[in-house]
């Protein structure tokens, strides 16, 4: 049975002049993941962002749970069952591992996952969570990040770029986790600009082209040409090598 969570409705977006999201229309159900792919700019921050609270859209709706919350404040969404895992992570470098996972334990709603969850989920942190952030590896930061928005205990997780900056193989390595993050009855967006790995973790796909939608499917319906035209526009499409979608 698929049930909308998040239902975002003619969201139009702006910083100042510049509209980075033009009427984008979508819904995210219980149990899946929604992978939103797109360029350089092509919006996807500015959307996360929104929905987490930390920007203000100029026109549309957010609902979550059927309850309009364009205007309710970023804790309170967090309280309801909204976390986010932010670009470029954001941790608080000077604090340590766990006192990472307790600040995001702060407004959390009761559910599967503590931190003492998180660290059977990730079996590297308890050996080093008196270590300030900036001593761990940029894979394992972005383990705290998203072991941060888990202790949360969030309904819908909201992941901004995963893969940004890290190797391939760690890369993997996080995306492995999704599919339990979602046996935990959690429902996740996904934004990436790393096609491939985000096609291949989504139930669906959103893709946006300079701030506006311009395709959304089921993977297995799509085809790199499809994806390759909405990623990167008709012109630029024709002279580009493909993201690596496919096979
Ligand atoms: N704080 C800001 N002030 C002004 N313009 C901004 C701001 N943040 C983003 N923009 C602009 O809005 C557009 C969308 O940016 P956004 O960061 O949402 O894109 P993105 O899809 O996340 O890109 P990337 O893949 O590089 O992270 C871009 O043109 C960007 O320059
Ligand atoms: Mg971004």
């Amino acid at each position: 049975m698929s049930e909308s969570l998040l239902e975002v409705r003619g969201l139009t977006i702006h910083h100042g002049q510049l509209c980075a999201i033009d009427d984008v229309s979508f819904s995210l159900n219980q149990g899946e993941v929604l992978t939103m792919i797109g360029a350089n700019g092509a919006g996807k921050s500015t959307l996360l962002r929104t929905i987490a609270g930390l920007h203000h859209p100029t026109s549309g709706a957010i609902e979550f749970q059927g309850v309009d919350i364009v205007k309710m404040q970023p804790n309170r969404r967090v309280g309801l069952g909204i976390s986010l895992v932010p670009e470029g992570r954001r941790l608080f470098s000077s604090m340590t591992l766990e006192e990472n996972l307790q600040v995001g334990a702060f407004h959390a709603k009761k559910g599967p996952f503590s931190i003492e969850r998180i660290y059977e989920l990730f079996d590297w942190m308890p050996q080093r969570r008196k270590q300030h952030v900036w001593q761990l590896s940029g894979g394992e930061q972005q383990a705290v990040a998203i072991g941060r928005a888990l202790v949360a205990n969030p309904k819908v997780l909201l992941l901004d770029e995963l893969s940004l900056g890290l190797a391939p193989i760690i890369v993997e390595r996080i995306y492995a986790l999704v599919p339990e993050i979602v046996a935990h009855g959690v429902s996740i967006l996904i934004v990436e600009q790393d096609v491939a790995q985000g096609v291949t973790v989504a139930n669906r796909v959103h893709c946006l082209l300079e701030g506006r939608t311009s395709l959304t499917g089921v993977p297995a319906d799509l085809t790199s040409e499809q994806i390759d035209h909405a990623y990167f526009g008709a012109e630029l499409a024709k002279a580009t090598p493909q993201p690596g979608v496919g096979e």
